[in-house]
């Protein structure tokens, strides 16, 4: 598989591609679409072979017997990220935006406070908001361009109604592969405040070579009893459209409170995804993974080196996702200044920073998860729309 390969993904009802027109007025037919967080590859033969078997079979009724998915999400996590999982601990969702809200709904109520580490993957506010929950930021520190924890700063904002706390381990955006001590840190916050902690780890794959990413439940065994992890095949293997993730919860009792609320709201799993998920979680879809974190390192290093040359942009060094993250608050405009050369001037449909939360502001969210080629072009336009600041 070469990821040079071109794909035109223009007209298959892809939301990257087909909704950039109506939502940003940018045609794909001379714009380049960089922000929904999905990529420009094709999965590993595994999956597509995993589909054919499907479709060649040609029946799509009801789903059933999920040991071979179960054993093969246990075969991941211990291979590739040396955690043991039990399979009574996994929950089978529409993905992790799903994943979030019932874990929203499970263990908070309306009114509590929901903890986010700003700036963030934005559905999580979302979620919140539209649940009757209210979000409490806890802005992140940028020392050098690395987001770091502010534990003094975060006490300070809490009003002790929060009882949930969701961190995004690797971070997204600005691709923070949180420390050990790091993971402690927050870890001892949820016991010191009582919150239950959820760890969204979708990206945990993600991670370039000379990162190491740590589960939160291995990092902090002894807080089980607050934890619940959520993971998922759809980021690492581009399978996002069939909306599938795991809620993994150890703990019996956050157990029973999570699968009242599955059972309350009839959620059972879509076949298409077991099947993709089982297929990928292998011996070769891994081999595929570290094929493809190779040549998103590529990518990373030539979008960083190019937007080095522009005075006031600085790519924020990712230790982990697809996700350039970009300070452009070195130029001295405003985002919308900044939106417009980019939007008009390179003609480059990007997630805005301030959609984050608190710290986002002055920052655009580039998804270079793309052909090389489309990296060089997206450097030269960006070159272009600032060449004045030269
Ligand atoms: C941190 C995080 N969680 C969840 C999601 C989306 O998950 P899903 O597609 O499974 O709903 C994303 C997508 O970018 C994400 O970055």
């Amino acid at each position: 598989m070469s990821f040079d390969t071109p794909i035109n993904r223009v007209g298959t009802h892809c939301k990257k591609w087909d909704s950039m027109e109506p939502l940003y007025g940018l045609s794909p037919d001379d714009s380049l679409a960089m922000w929904v967080a999905d990529m420009e590859f094709r999965p590993p033969s595994v999956v597509q072979a995993a589909l054919e078997r499907m479709t060649d079979h040609g029946v799509y009724g009801y789903f059933g017997d999920d040991s071979a998915y179960l054993a093969a999400i246990r075969w991941w996590m211990a291979t590739r990220h040396g955690w043991s999982v039990d399979p009574d601990w996994i929950f089978t969702t529409h993905g992790l935006v799903n994943g979030t809200a019932l874990c929203v709904d499970a263990f908070t109520k309306p009114g509590d406070g929901v903890i986010l580490m700003t700036p963030v993957y934005h559905a999580f506010a979302h979620i919140i908001k539209a649940a009757g929950r209210e979000v409490v930021e806890c802005p992140l520190l940028l020392q050098d361009g690395v987001a770091k924890l502010d534990i003094e700063g975060w006490e300070a904002r809490l009003t002790g109604r929060e009882k949930m706390l969701i961190l995004c381990s690797p971070h997204n955006p600005g691709g923070r592969v949180w420390t050990m001590a790091e993971l402690r840190t927050v870890a001892d916050f949820c016991v010191r405040h009582d919150l239950i902690l959820l760890s969204d780890e979708i990206h945990h794959d993600l991670v370039f070579p000379s990162q190491h990413h740590t589960v939160m439940a291995n990092a902090a065994a002894d807080i089980i009893n607050r934890l619940v992890m959520m993971t998922a095949t759809t980021k690492t293997f581009n399978i996002a459209g069939a909306h599938i993730g795991n809620v993994i919860v150890a703990d019996p009792g956050l157990r029973k409170q999570f699968s009242n609320r599955i059972n309350a709201m009839g959620i059972s799993p879509n076949s298409f995804g077991m099947h993709m998920a089982t297929a990928a979680y292998s011996r070769k879809g891994a081999a595929w993974v570290d094929e493809l974190m190779q040549y998103l390192e590529g990518n990373r290093r030539v979008f960083d080196a190019g937007l080095a040359l522009i005075p006031g942009v600085r790519s924020t060094p990712l230790q982990a996702t697809y996700l350039a993250w970009v300070d452009f608050t070195g130029t001295g405009m405003t985002e919308a200044e900044v939106v417009e050369r980019v939007e008009k001037g390179a003609r480059i449909a990007t997630n805005h920073g301030g959609s984050f939360g608190s710290g986002g502001e002055g920052f655009l969210r580039f998804n270079i998860a793309c052909r090389r080629a489309q990296v060089v072009e997206a450097v030269e336009r960006l070159t272009k729309a600032f060449a004045d600041l030269q």
